[in-house]
C-alpha cells in the first residue's frame, strides 16, 4: 500500500484520520481500536491531552512510579517519576533508602542564570558596534519593560546584555548575549519573546546612535546551554558502611572499586557517555514526570559534560582516607510553574507530591534522583553485573510480550530463580512448557 501526500490532515476530526490511516497504511481495524481504547474516558482531560501536542490520534501511556525515601538536605521525599525502561525507578527507590540512612543526598543550587541570543550582522567595524551599544542599551532594555515588569516583580528579569563577537570564524557576525533570572519559571517562552523583541529594536536603536555601520538580525532564540544555572548534589560515608555489601566484597574494596569505576568515565568518553546515561535515567524521568523538557536538559548536561575539551563523567568520587564522597555536578534548567508543569494534570500532581517545589528546589531533587541513578548502576557493575537485576526487572515484559498465562509465570520465575534470563531463554523455555502440556 503506498502512502499518498495529504493537505489538512492536522485539521481532520479524529475519526477521519484514523479512517485515512487504515486507507493509506497496512493498519487493521484491531489497532484503530487500540488507539480509541488509548482515550481517556473522561472528556475533559482527553481535551486537555488532546491539546499538548499537534496531529494527535490517541493517547501514549508511561508508568508514573514513585522513588520513596529521598533524603534531600534533612527532609524527606518521594519523588515521582516517568520512564519506559525496566529497573530505572527501583534503582533510584534502592539508592535512596541506602543513602537515607547514611545521612542522604545533600544539594546545592549554585546559579539559576540562563541565557539567550540575537545574532545578527554588523556592517561596521567593531569599535562602532561597541560604541553604539553603550549608548542605546539603557534605552534598549527600558523599551521592553512592558514585557519584562510582570517577571521583575518575580524576582526575574534581564540580568546583563553584551554584545558578543564570532568575527574571528564568521566576518561581520557578532550577537547580543542576554543573561536572564526567569523565577520559578523554565523560561522558555519568556525569554525567546524578550529576545524577539529586543531584536525588533535593535537595528534602529544601533542606527540611532549614529555610528557607521547597521545591523541586520539573523536570528533570536535562547540558549538551551546553561551553565549558570548549576545544582551539585553528593553523598558521603565512611567506607565502612559499605562492608557486605557485596558478598566477600569489603567496603574499602568496594570504593576503591567504585572510584577506578568512576575514574574510568572522567576519562574515556566511550564509558563517559554510558555514565552519563545512568545519571540521566533518573533525572529525565523526574523531568518527564513533572512536565519538564527533557531534551533541553540532556543537550545542555553532554554539553557541558564536554566543557573542558573532552567529554567526561558529571559525577565524581573522592576518596580521602577511609571517607568516600561521591558528588554530581550539572546544569537543570526547569520550571515549577507555567507550561505543562501546570496544564498537564499529572505534571502538576507530581509536582504536589514534592510539596509544591520551587524550581531551584526542583532542581535539587532532579541532580539527586541523577546521583542515585548512578550509585545504584556503578554500585551493580563493580558487584554483581548489570544483567542480573535489569533482566529480573525486564522478567515481566518478555512474559507480557509471550502472553504467558499465569501457570507459565510461576515455572518461568522457578526455573530462571539461578539462571540468566534472556528473552530468547525464556521464550524457549515457555515453548518447551506448552508443547509439554500438549503431549
Ligand atoms: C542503563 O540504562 C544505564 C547503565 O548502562 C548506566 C551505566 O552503565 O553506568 C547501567
Amino acid at each position: 500500500m503506498k502512502v499518498k501526500l495529504i493537505q489538512g490532515f492536522s485539521k481532520l476530526p479524529r475519526e477521519e484520520k484514523l479512517a485515512w490511516i487504515r486507507d493509506n497504511h497496512q493498519v487493521t481495524e484491531k489497532t484503530l481500536d487500540l488507539f480509541r481504547r488509548h482515550l481517556h474516558s473522561d472528556p475533559d482531560l482527553q481535551e486537555i491531552y488532546g491539546e499538548i501536542s499537534e496531529n494527535n490520534i490517541s493517547n501514549y501511556f508511561l508508568p508514573l512510579g514513585l522513588a520513596p525515601n529521598f533524603l534531600i538536605n534533612g527532609t524527606l521525599f518521594t519523588v515521582p517519576m516517568v520512564i519506559e525502561e525496566s529497573s530505572v525507578v527501583a534503582a533510584a527507590a534502592h539508592a535512596a533508602k541506602f543513602w537515607a540512612v547514611h545521612g542522604g543526598f545533600i544539594t546545592e543550587v549554585t546559579g539559576t542564570v540562563k541565557n539567550g541570543q540575537v545574532h545578527f550582522r554588523w556592517s561596521g567595524s567593531p569599535e562602532t558596534l561597541h560604541l553604539a551599544f553603550k549608548k542605546v542599551r539603557n534605552n534598549l532594555v527600558e523599551s521592553i519593560k512592558p514585557i519584562t515588569r510582570k517577571m521583575e516583580e518575580r524576582g526575574g528579569g534581564i540580568q546583563e546584555l553584551e554584545i558578543r563577537s564570532a568575527s574571528d570564524k564568521l566576518p561581520g557576525i557578532y550577537q547580543l548575549f542576554v543573561t536572564f533570572l526567569t523565577a520559578d519559571a523554565m523560561g522558555a517562552n519568556f525569554i525567546n519573546t524578550v529576545l524577539e523583541a529586543l531584536a525588533a529594536r535593535l537595528p534602529g536603536a544601533l542606527d540611532d546612535a549614529g555610528v557607521e555601520g547597521s545591523a541586520e538580525v539573523i536570528m533570536s532564540i535562547l540558549s538551551n546551554y546553561t551553565p549558570g544555572c548549576l545544582v551539585t548534589c553528593k553523598v558521603e560515608a565512611e567506607a565502612s558502611v559499605f562492608n557486605g555489601i557485596f558478598p566477600g566484597m569489603t567496603g574499602r574494596e568496594f570504593v576503591e572499586s567504585f572510584r577506578t569505576a568512576v575514574d574510568i568515565a572522567a576519562h574515556d568518553p566511550y564509558r563517559a557517555v554510558t555514565h552519563n546515561k545512568g545519571i540521566m535515567n533518573g533525572m529525565d524521568a523526574v523531568i518527564m514526570a513533572t512536565g519538564n523538557d527533557y531534551r533541553a536538559v540532556e543537550a545542555c548536561a553532554h554539553a557541558y559534560a564536554s566543557r573542558n575539551g573532552t567529554y567526561r563523567s558529571l559525577s565524581a568520587v573522592e576518596l580521602e582516607g577511609t571517607r568516600f564522597t561521591f558528588t554530581l555536578e550539572v546544569p537543570v534548567a526547569v520550571g515549577t510553574v507555567g507550561g505543562l508543569t501546570t496544564s498537564h494534570p499529572l505534571a502538576a500532581a507530581s509536582l504536589e507530591i514534592l510539596g509544591g517545589p520551587t524550581a531551584e528546589g526542583l532542581m535539587q531533587v532532579i541532580a539527586a534522583a541523577g546521583l542515585a541513578n548512578n550509585f545504584s548502576a556503578v554500585r551493580s557493575l563493580i558487584t554483581s553485573g548489570i544483567q542480573s537485576g535489569h533482566m529480573k526487572m525486564h522478567l515481566g515484559n518478555i512474559l507480557h510480550q509471550l502472553h504467558a498465562t499465569p501457570q507459565e509465570r510461576v515455572l518461568v520465575q522457578e526455573h530462571f530463580r539461578d539462571r540468566t534470563i534472556s528473552h530468547s531463554e525464556v521464550s524457549m523455555f515457555i515453548e518447551s512448557c506448552r508443547k509439554r502440556k500438549k503431549e
